[in-house]
């Protein structure tokens, strides 16, 4: 029987992002010989049509996807699919190929269970992470390209880097994240701002038929947050991510003095900005919360708190390979204990 403790004892005397390039090697072998996934996914998708629900006409098998970040390349859909997600993020995709920030740039906190990471938009561009996601899309379960300027190119310019990801995503992906929030492009998070906002979607809306959603960072007020969104969905976004990575040094014990944290330590941070938007924003648009969720109890918090899906990263790489077939399980344990007959009763059900 698979222990993934083991293998994490390996993994963890690694380099981390040598680690991530070798479970990625792995989970690309699924490429050459999908049948290799058969018993995976047979041991951790969870079928149950209490936990699927349709948004924006397409339909979730489950609540439960992987963040941006994990797939930057579009690599790894069928491992992912095998392993029971129930939706692939994937990106972040610039325009042009670029190598990101200098190594080393991912760093674990592992008593508190959290990464650290500065990799700053390392990918192939997007004319080849388009095709490699067209080569698989329609795919079995929904696909989010989440996009981003390069890091060379200007704040003017900035739209313009937008538009062109738009338009080479669009058909290639069932939703599009504009990643404004990372803070690892400098001066990215400037562009968090309700005028760039305005300008943002209503040139990029017009472009596609795919709905676009912004993904936000937790280091903003619940004040700021809030007119940002409404900024955003005035003028055209379908959704809202909330949050990216925090910039909150103070919650490791050892922190690097750059790049976003995630993981355990993100937790609440995350749910207290996906609770003040949730407050403003359930049933107006389709609200996404990622940050620090590792267990069933947490997605399901969010999910009652009003999240339609919910994602994760770091407890992937803390967890193992089953965490999204536990939390589904666990969810829908949860559900049974409280009489909840499909996961949209679910959804809002502490508002
Ligand atoms: C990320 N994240 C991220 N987000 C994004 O929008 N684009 C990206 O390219 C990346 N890259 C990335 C790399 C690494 C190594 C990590 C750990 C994270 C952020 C990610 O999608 C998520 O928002 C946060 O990590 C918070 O969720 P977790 O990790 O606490 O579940």
């Amino acid at each position: 029987m698979f222990n993934y403790e083991n293998l994490k004892n390996i993994l963890f005397k690694l380099d981390p992002e040598k680690a991530h390039t070798l479970a990625e090697f792995g989970m690309r072998l699924g490429n050459l010989m999908p049948s290799l996934l058969n018993p995976v996914a047979a041991q951790c998708v969870v079928v149950d049509e209490r936990l699927e629900l349709e948004l924006f006409g397409v339909r979730f098998p489950n609540p439960v996807g992987i963040a941006a970040g994990f797939d930057k390349n579009a690599h790894m859909f069928r491992a992912l699919g095998a392993l029971g997600f129930g939706h692939i993020e994937y990106g972040t995709v610039t325009p042009r190929p670029q190598n990101g920030n200098n190594k080393p740039r991912l760093f674990r906190h592992i008593e508190e269970r959290s990464l650290q990471n500065a990799m700053g938009f390392n990918n192939d561009g997007s004319a080849k992470v388009a095709k490699r996601a067209g080569s698989l899309y329609p795919f079995v379960i929904p696909l989010g390209a989440n996009i981003g300027k390069n890091k060379t190119t200007s704040q003017e310019n900035a739209i313009k880097d937008y538009i062109e990801l738009t338009k080479t995503f669009s058909p290639v992906c069932d939703y599009l994240a504009v990643n404004i929030s990372s803070p690892n492009t400098p001066n990215l998070r400037d562009l968090q701002n309700e005028s760039f906002i305005k300008e943002l979607f209503s040139a990029c809306v017009p472009l596609t038929n795919k709905p676009i959603l912004l993904k936000i960072a937790p280091d903003m007020t619940p004040q700021n947050a809030i007119a940002l969104c409404s900024a955003a969905v005035d003028s055209g976004a379908k959704g809202i991510i909330a949050t990216n990575t925090t910039i909150d040094y103070s919650l490791v014990g050892e922190p690097k003095d750059f790049g976003g944290i995630s993981g355990e330590v993100l937790r609440q941070k995350s749910f207290e900005l996906f609770e003040a938007i949730a407050k403003e924003f359930f049933k107006t648009t389709t609200l996404i919360s990622v940050g620090g969720i590792s267990t069933p109890q947490e997605a399901y918090r969010r999910l009652k708190a009003g999240a339609n899906l919910v994602q994760i990263y770091t407890s992937f790489i803390y967890e193992g390979p089953k965490i999204a077939s536990n939390i589904n399980a666990g969810i829908l344990k949860l559900m049974d204990e409280e009489g909840f007959h499909n996961i949209k009763e679910v959804i809002g059900a502490s508002r």
